[in-house]
Formats: structure tokens, sequence, C-alpha cells
């Protein structure tokens, strides 16, 4: 189903539904919150779809972004918080609407025709979904776009789990009173910091890639072990369980583990605590509580000076003494809960969270064609509230249908068909008897040293044709280069076949054949070398 917003959106201000659309970009209020849901780069690539902008006064200011670059880039003006929510036909904002300093609630700012689209947590915030379906509005949340490939680039919750968790190791650099790297110097030698990352999901691989890049020892554990290879691939170290669950879930994400598995691994961490200076927490399954890992004990049984970063502070947490949005200090270890790490880097997060958006609104259909496709899986994913009804969360994908069940062939087919199977099998002995009878001729009338050949050549055709038909397809590079490699030969045969003839003269059928071997071994040689080349390609960055 498609829904044209059109009706409802476009027609806000003005008559005429064909205006460019208003993009309007308020200052975020929650506390502490420095990012901004556009950027002039991004307003000036939202231009390209054909929307108008406008945005607050001083939006951009946390983020570095003045209300000069906003106007150069292109916006309307610069206005108050007022005039944004009333005039947008489409807000964007970073955070959930909350209580505003004019003393109203944000939600209550935003009018049925318009569409509101930020991050809003709905699993969190049922209250506050249930008040933007009263307000008739369209409301869509960029932390509920599916992780699928196609909205990949609207990817919000990716975009800022990278920066959180490259963010988390500068963090704890910043708390760890010791370098990362291991140096010999002079005046003595100094040992690389542990790192251990918990859950290699994005931020965690993040983390692991930036532990790596300042000199540290990195190790790394996760429920799900098809990340082994990418942990590896940063140079990290995979620990293992001798457990036998896999944790994958759907959709990219894990799946809760039996208290077994939860135990074992925690003795496995209990035991790494008491080797490595810093831990970094990830782990968690979305909209659940974060798993418990770290334990009061094993928390205090580290270094003294060393670091723990609970990413995971926020749902819960992943260590028992961390708490949410507070860096102190517990037996000698330093706890960050930090839950603002976007923020703490909000010049860039902004950048990537506005190019996420930008990929949304180009997905919807631009400011000409601005719609909500309830057949759209990534906008399907994010919608929360539209035309007065909650519609999260989205229906589960239905899975594909079954292959029909092979029908039973009626009995008259069945016996209309034997006949037909009898007489292919008769086909096959008159076929079978006929070349039996060629070869006798063969055998017969042919000299003796064309026997021989003619012997080989057919059981070459018959094993080579086996040969060939039994490689698997992910075979297919490696036999090129053994059929290459043939081809070789074949041509070395057939150039010494034409430096005979070319020696006794004239052209006869060896000529010509040994012609066409040359050409025919060429065509593959260069055709595999293209084909190779293409593959390469492909794979290249
Ligand atoms: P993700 O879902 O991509 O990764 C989570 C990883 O944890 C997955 O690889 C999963 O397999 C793993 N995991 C789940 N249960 C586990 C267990 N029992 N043991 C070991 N590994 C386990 O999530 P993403 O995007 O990487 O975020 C990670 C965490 O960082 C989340 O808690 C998220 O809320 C938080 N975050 C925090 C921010 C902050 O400012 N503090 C900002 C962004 C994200």
């Amino acid at each position: 189903m498609t829904l044209a917003i059109d009706k409802d959106v476009s027609q806000a201000n003005e008559p005429n539904s064909k205006r460019p659309k208003k993009i309007g970009v308020p200052k975020e209020i929650a506390d502490g919150e420095r990012r901004v849901a556009a950027t002039p780069a991004t307003v000036k690539k939202r231009q390209t779809l054909g929307f108008d902008g406008i945005v607050e006064q001083d939006a951009g200011a946390a983020a570095s972004f003045s209300d000069d670059a906003y106007r150069e880039a292109g916006c309307d003006g610069v206005y108050t918080a007022t005039d944004v929510w009333e005039q947008a036909d489409v807000v964007l904002k970073v955070q959930p609407p909350q209580s505003h300093p004019n003393g109203l609630h944000e939600a209550d700012m935003l009018g049925a025709h318009q569409a509101l689209i930020s991050f809003i947590w709905p699993a969190q915030n049922k209250a506050l979904v249930d008040h933007l379906s009263n307000r008739q509005a369209t409301v869509l949340a960029m932390d509920a776009v599916p992780r699928i490939s196609r909205a990949q680039k609207m990817d919000a919750l990716s975009s800022m789990a990278n920066i959180a968790g490259y963010r988390a190791v500068i963090e704890a650099a910043n708390q760890f009173g010791r370098f990362f790297t291991g140096q010999i110097t002079a005046a003595g030698k100094v040992p690389p910091a542990k790192v251990l990352v918990i859950g290699a999901g994005v931020a965690g691989l993040a983390a692991i890639g930036a532990a790596k890049s300042l000199g540290a020892i990195v190790r790394s554990f996760d429920t799900r072990p098809v990340v082994k290879e990418q942990v590896e691939s940063l140079g990290a170290e995979f620990l293992e369980l001798t457990f036998e669950e896999d944790g994958t879930g759907s959709g990219g994400y894990a799946k809760t583990m039996s208290p077994e598995f939860i135990a074992a691994e925690m003795e496995l961490f209990a035991e790494q605590a008491r080797d490595v200076d810093i831990i970094i927490t990830t782990a968690l399954i979305p909209g659940k509580r974060a798993p418990l890992l770290i334990t009061k004990e094993t928390a205090e049984s580290m270094k003294a000076g060393s670091v723990i970063v609970d990413m995971a502070a926020e749902q819960g947490g992943n260590c028992a003494v961390s708490k949410p949005g507070e860096v102190y200090v517990h037996s000698g270890v330093t706890v960050v809960g930090i839950t603002d790490f976007p923020s703490r880097m909000a010049s860039q997060a902004s950048q990537l969270y506005g190019t996420n958006l930008y990929h949304l609104l180009s997905d919807m259909g631009g400011s000409e064609d601005f719609k909500v496709d309830f057949e759209d899986a990534a906008v399907r994913g994010a919608l929360i509230t539209h035309a007065g009804e909650v519609t999260w969360p989205a229906p589960k994908p239905e899975k594909p249908p079954a292959p029909p069940a092979p029908a039973a062939k009626p009995a008259a087919v069945v016996e209309a068909i034997a006949p037909e199977k009898e007489s292919s099998g008769i086909t096959k002995a008159i076929g079978l008897i006929a070349l039996a009878c060629g070869g006798i001729a063969i055998g017969l009338s042919a000299p003796a040293s064309f026997l021989s050949h003619f012997t080989v050549f057919i059981l070459a055709c018959f094993v080579g044709w086996q040969v060939i038909w039994n490689v698997s397809p992910s075979l297919h590079t490696p036999l090129m280069s053994v059929t290459n490699a043939i081809s070789g030969i074949i041509i070395l045969g057939g150039l010494l076949q034409l430096n005979g003839t070319a020696v006794g003269g004239g052209l006869s059928a060896t000529t010509i054949l040994g012609a066409i071997a040359i050409l025919v071994g060429t065509i593959n040689i260069s055709g595999g070398f293209l084909v190779t080349q293409r593959m390469r390609k492909m794979f290249r960055k």
C-alpha cells in the first residue's frame, strides 16, 4: 500500500501542493545533546531532492555549524523553534520529542499534516508513541530502520555505534594513565596495554579497530561465531568457549543465550579481567536488557588503574558496577558509563546522521513524490505512527511460500508415459549398438598407429567430461588456471604440427587442424585472463 503524504503534509501552509516541501530542523533541547539533524553539507545535498529548508537559530552551534553556514548552504532562513515546528512539512530531529523550554511538549507542536523523523525508541517510549499517534502525524523512527542491506545507507544506529565504539576507546585512553602501544626506550621498557572488547557488533568492531591502531593488544568475544573472521581481520584475537551454542539471531542481531552459556562466558571474563587493562563491553540484544557479564567481583579483581567502559550502561549495563552517565572510580578501577559518545563527536555524528536522513528522504520520493510506501521494507520498518494509528512494530516479513508439492500424476498420464520410457531405453540401446558397430568398423579398417591415438582420444574425452562436469562452481577459478595450462599444451602441439607441415609444404588437414587448435587455445587463455581480471575488479575497493 502506498499512501501519498501529499494529502496530509504538503498543504500545511499553501494551497499549491506542487511547491517544494519544507524541511525544518529545530535545535536539540535534550540535556547535553550537541548533535543536529542537518549540517550545511546535508542541507545542500537535500536540495538536490527538491526540498526547501529552515533551521532554528543556533541549531548547529554545539556541533560547530554557524547560522551563516546554513544560510550559505541555501537554507531559507534561521527562525525560532515555534516557526520551525509550524512551517515545516517534515521536521528532522535527533532526540525523541520532549517538553520544550517554551512550555509546550514538542509532540504537541506537531500537526496532523506534518511528518517527524528522529530517534524515538518506541519500545522504551510507549507513552510518547501514543501521544504522537493522537497528534495524527506521520512519525518515522531512525532507530527502527531495519538492518537489511538495502537500508544500510539509512542505518543511523550503525553510524552512531561506529562513532561510539571509536570514542569509547578514546575515553578509555583518557582515563587510563598509560601508553596503549609498547615501547622500548633508554629509560626502560613499556609493555603494550591489553584491551578486551566484549561484543563485536558495530560498536565493538569500531572499538577493536581504534584500540588496535593505538598499538594495544586486543582480544574480543562474541556469541556469534560469524564475527570471528571480522575480529581477526582487524588484528585482534578472538576468544572462544568450548561450548556448542550459536548466538546468531535474525536481522544481523544476536539472540539470548542459555544461562549455562552466560555462566561459561562470565568465567572467561573473570579470568581475562585479571590479565587485561581495559574492558569495553558492548553486548546487547535489541529490545532486551543488556546481559550482565562483569560482576562486582570481576571488576574488583582488575589491576589498579584499569578501566571498564560499559557502552550498554543505558540498557541496564553489562557491568554490575557501572552507573549510566557517570565516570567514577570503584576499587581502583575507573568505570565509564557515558551514554552520549556520538554527541561527543557532534560535528561528524551530525554529518553522518544527516546523510542517513537524506537517504531516507530520497527513498521516500524526494520533495515532489514524498510518500509513505508500506511496501518499502525500510520505510515500513521505521514507521511508528501514521494517520492516527500506531504502526509499530512492523509485521514480520512473511516467509516465502513453500514450493507447491508435486501434483500426483493421473493414472492415465502415468500409463501414457511408461511406453515412452521404454522407447527411450530402446533408443539408447540402438545408439550403443551403432557406436559399437562404428568402433568395430574403424578397428578393422584403420591403420594400427591411428587406433592407439584414437583410443587415447576417446578416453581423454570421457575422463575430461567427468572431471570438469563434477567441479563445484567455487573451484572454477583454479579450474580456469588448469584449462589455461591445457590450452598452452594444445597451442604448443598445434605449432609443432604447423611447423612439421610447413617443412613438408602444402595445406593439409593436419595444418588446418593445427591452426584451429592454436586459435581455440588462444581464445581460451585470453578469455580466462579477461574473466579473472573482471572478478578481481569486483573485489577491489
Ligand atoms: P550490535 O547489536 O551491533 O552489537 C551487539 C553485539 O553484542 C552483537 O555482536 C552481539 O552478538 C553481542 N552480544 C550479545 N549478547 C552477548 C553476550 N552475552 N556475550 C557477548 N556478546 C554478546 O550493537 P551496537 O550497535 O554495536 O551497539 C553496542 C552497544 O553500544 C549497545 O548497547 C548500544 O546501545 C551501545 N551504544 C552506546 C552508545 C553510547 O553513547 N553509550 C552509542 C551507541 C551505541
